[in-house]
């Protein structure tokens, strides 16, 4: 079959034949259709992150994906040929209680492997192997959109957490006040565009920032009731307003310590995007800092990967968009190219685009045409 893949920690990246995966007892084949590129892949191509399986030199790329069940092996249950699926990323440890318990994405020993990124293939191939648990079966109406569902799961866990902690303002339920509570969302990439619809969805009035304007995510927020400011020119230009949650998805540390004066009193921030190890080192007024965040009660939590349930609910909310906004989630993909073409989008991030995609095998379903 063929894949891409990368040999870490060297830089660079190919489409070459690869081992069909061998169909074991309790596992579903599925064809790949479609694999979203993002930021983490960019970096494992660029030889900043990614460490192949063991014993394999290589790597087969990509993570966010989406497929099709093309045969059943015995003892696996719960699908079926012809059966649309998104596959989870992250494999547990199998010993910390949190592995144990299918929350990988809690993993406290940080023995996981996570396909396409650490220690395990990933889905940028014609096929692959998995076992039933880790799949999560999508309805054919949402075949356009559903290889959104893996980026859509960070925002869903980046969700739960942040409102976990608003939450601590009880006694009294959910919120007690006369306007709806605010969001602000860093970065309009997909990660940020999709948590902007889950917290309009949620009822947020929603600001989402970064540093450009009139670009294809500026429409899509207007027409979901959000508003963009462009804070190319510091966060200044939000005028002083504050969010009780922020949702961060830029990987920019300077922002981040920037976001934190953005926090309203109890507010939290959730930090989703991952900054390179080697960033710059930034000058911060600690005392201020810290004295802020107590005296307001104020939080900042860091969010990483998704587990199943998270999956899930983006399922459910994928759902939700489509019935609040008809045909506005598909805007969010910005190109479809087939998968040879893998390098115009793996070592330059398009300017401009919110996803791009890699059709790895057209279904004749027309969701693969480029837009
Ligand atoms: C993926 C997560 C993963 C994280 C860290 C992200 O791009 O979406 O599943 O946990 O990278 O490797």
């Amino acid at each position: 079959m063929r894949a891409v893949v990368v040999r870490p920690p060297a830089a660079g990246a190919r489409l070459r034949e690869a081992p069909t995966p061998p169909l074991v007892p309790g596992s579903v084949r599925v064809r790949v259709l479609e694999v979203g590129v993002c930021g983490t892949d960019r970096d494992i191509v660029a030889g900043k992150y990614g460490e192949a399986p063991p014993g394999s030199p290589d790597l087969i790329l990509g993570h966010e994906n989406l497929g099709r069940v093309t045969e059943v092996g015995p003892g696996a249950s719960g699908l079926a040929i012809g059966d649309l699926v998104v596959a989870t990323v992250r494999r547990g440890c199998g010993r910390c209680r949190f592995c144990r318990a299918n929350r990988s994405d809690f993993c406290e020993t940080g023995d996981y492997t996570e396909r396409g990124i650490r220690r395990a293939d990933g889905y940028l191939a014609d096929e692959y192997v998995e076992v039933p648990d880790y799949l999560v079966p999508v309805a054919p109406s949402l075949r356009p959109v559903a290889v959104l569902l893996e980026p859509l799961s960070i925002v869903e866990k980046a969700v739960r957490m942040g409102l976990a902690v608003l939450d601590r303002k009880e006694p009294t339920p959910g919120f007690p006040r006369t306007g709806p509570p605010s969001a602000l969302v860093a970065g309009t990439g997909a990660v940020g565009m999709l948590a902007s619809l889950v917290l309009r969805v949620r009822g947020f009035d929603v600001v989402a920032i970064d540093r450009h304007d009139a670009d294809a995510s500026e429409g899509l927020l207007r027409a979901i009731g959000a508003r963009h400011v462009n804070v190319a020119a510091g966060v200044r230009a939000l005028g002083g307003a504050s969010a009780d949650l922020v949702i961060e998805a830029t990987g920019s540390v300077p922002l981040d310590f920037d976001l934190v004066n953005v926090l309203g009193p109890n507010g939290v921030l959730v930090l989703t995007g991952i900054p390179n190890a080697d960033a710059p080192p930034t000058r911060v007024p600690g005392g201020a800092l810290f004295r802020g965040l107590v005296l307001h009660n104020q939080a900042v939590v860091g969010s990483v990967n998704a587990n199943r349930t998270y999956f899930e609910a983006g399922v459910r909310d994928l759902r939700a968009f489509e019935e609040r906004w008809p045909g506005l989630t598909a805007r969010l993909i910005s190109s479809r190219i087939p998968m040879e073409r893998w390098a115009e989008l793996l070592v330059e991030r398009p300017a401009g685009a919110i996803k791009n995609v890699l059709t790895v095998a057209p279904d004749g379903t027309g969701a693969e045409r480029a837009r």
